[in-house]
Parts: C-alpha cells; structure tokens; sequence
C-alpha cells in the first residue's frame, strides 16, 4: 500500500437486516489530508464512520489502517476477539460486555482512529476533565495493583494524563470550565469538549460527525480554524462528515460524495461543486442541507 495513504476502504458493505445500507463504498483517505464525506440525510455517512472506528462490525469488505507503521486490518480487529466461543473465560467475558457498550470503538482508538459522534456522547454528569481522563485511561490500560500501592510510575502516568488533558482544554479554549459538569455546557462547548477527548486518546486520524450541526455562524469559522490547527500543527488526517456546504467546501482538500450507499463522486470542492450527478442528488433534499 502506498504509505501516504492512511487509510483505505474497499468494497465496504454494511447490512441491517435486510436493508444495505452501504453496497459498495471504496474510499482513500491521504495522510494530512482534510477528507470530507457528504451527502443526502439517509446516505450512510454515519454508518460509514461507525464501520470506520469499529462501532459496527462491516458485513463485508475492507477497511485497512495504515498510521501506526505496520497497517491494521480493521474487521480482523474486531472479528478475531469477538468471536463467540463455547468456553468463555472471564478476560473475554469481560471483553465481550465491553464490546455490547461500546463496539470495538476502543480496539480501533488504539490503532490510531479516534471519533467524535453525530449525537454528542459525554458524561454528562462528570466533569469537562473527568471525562478527559476517563477517556486517557481506556487507552492507557491501568495496572490495578499500581494503582492501589500508588507507585510513582503510576502517580506520573496520573499526572502526565492531568497535563495532557490540560493541554487539549487549552487548544478548544474550556480551560476555564474544567471542573463545570460536561452537561452544563453550552451545545457548541460540548462539541469541542468532544474534540478534545478524542484528541487525548493520541490519534493519528480523526473522524468529525457533523461538528457545525448547532453551531452559529463564529462558532463554525472557529471550527474550522482548529480543524486547520490540528492537521496543520498535530499532524493529523482529518475525516469529516458535514452539512455545512460553505464549511465543506472552504476546507477540504478532498471530497466523497455518498448517496443511498454508494459513492457517487469524488474530487476537489470546485469539482463536487460543478457536478451535475451531485447536484441532482441533492435536489429534493432539504433546503437547510444545500445551503
Ligand atoms: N443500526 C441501524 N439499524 C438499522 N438501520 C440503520 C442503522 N443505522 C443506520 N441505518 C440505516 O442506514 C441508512 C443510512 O443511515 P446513516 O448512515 O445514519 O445516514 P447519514 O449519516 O448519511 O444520514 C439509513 O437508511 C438508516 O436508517
Ligand atoms: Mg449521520
């Protein structure tokens, strides 16, 4: 695979039931690239990303990870320790009711891919830091008995999690909210609240579900500035899913367009712009979405 592809995505297919709700998605995200997903409500945008970052398990196809030097075969990931077995030990128990929460969201963190969601998933009743280090310490794999005889490794990994989390309330601008309840928050400080737990997880790519929806017009262009922040000084890839065409079209380098399961085009924005399949696509939809 050429290197400078992070992150490949052949004959994906997704299955509900008897519904298909992907048929055949191909997708290649470059490494730094601002990669944009769009199209119709209903297109399989978020079901896409949810194949992505592990939340569902694809019904087929392939989703290759390539970040970390050697590249991770995403389904395998997930297929090769959820596999039902008759004996179930109490490890796999354990990764097995994990996984019915959360997906295998967290295999897929540590591979390097970290997301935010569509309908912002905090808790609520936490903290802005609490929920900063909860999301470290998914990632970092406490050692418990460490913990309970407060090693001084283990107090610098604590403290080290403290900073990191700092770190990335100061890049969102909530340092001043750090000890508010996260469900306190305004909806547009929830939403870089999310950013930022995804950016404590240390990833390579990020994927954004809608991160305008809700914001005004000055929250989307600060948006947009930290999406520029975090590719151009952080070095990372940047996947988007967006209805905010001016937004979309101001900041990718990329674009792939789905409709009802398929990709539909792709290209530069003055390229999606001008296509006549893309705009046919969208005629019908809502006006909100096209604005
Ligand atoms: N968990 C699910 N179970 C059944 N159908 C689903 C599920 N998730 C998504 N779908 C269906 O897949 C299609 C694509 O949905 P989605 O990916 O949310 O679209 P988009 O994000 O582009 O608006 C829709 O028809 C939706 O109803
Ligand atoms: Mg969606």
């Amino acid at each position: 695979m050429n290197d400078d592809i992070v992150l490949s995505v052949e004959h994906l297919m997704m299955q509900f039931g008897g519904i298909k709700a992907l048929s055949d998605v191909n997708l290649q995200v470059r490494r730094n690239q601002i990669f944009a997903l769009i199209g119709p409500n209903g297109a399989g945008k978020t079901t896409v990303f949810n194949c992505l970052t592990g939340f569902y398990k694809a019904s087929g196809g392939r989703i290759e990870l390539n970040v970390r030097g050697a590249p991770t075969n995403v389904i395998q990931l997930l297929g090769e320790r959820f596999e039902p077995t008759d004996f179930v030990s109490p490890a796999r128990f354990a990764n097995r009711l994990y996984y019915k929460m959360f997906g295998g969201t967290h295999l897929v963190n540590r591979a390097g891919l970290a997301r935010t969601f569509q309908n912002i998933r905090l808790f609520r009743e936490m903290s802005v830091v609490e929920n900063l280090l909860v999301a470290q310490h998914m990632w970092v794999n406490r050692n418990l008995l460490a913990g309970v005889l407060n090693t001084p490794g283990y107090r610098k990994a604590e403290s080290d999690a403290l900073d990191h989390a700092f770190y990335w309330l100061e890049v969102v601008d909530l340092v001043d909210c750090a000890n508010r309840l996260a469900g306190e928050l305004s909806y547009g400080q929830q939403r870089r609240l999310e950013i930022a737990r995804a950016m404590c997880t240390r990833p390579k790519i990020i994927c954004l579900d809608e991160p305008a929806a809700g914001l005004n017009p000055q929250e989307t262009e600060a948006l947009s500035r930290m999406i520029r922040v975090l590719r151009d000084q952080h070095d990372l890839t940047v996947v988007l899913i967006e209805h905010d065409m001016g937004m979309v079209m101001s900041i990718s380098d990329h674009i792939v367009v789905l409709d009802h399961g398929n990709v539909i085009a792709q290209g530069t924005p003055q390229e999606i712009r001008n296509n006549p399949t893309v705009i046919a696509a969208y005629l019908g939809a809502d006006e909100e979405e096209i604005v």
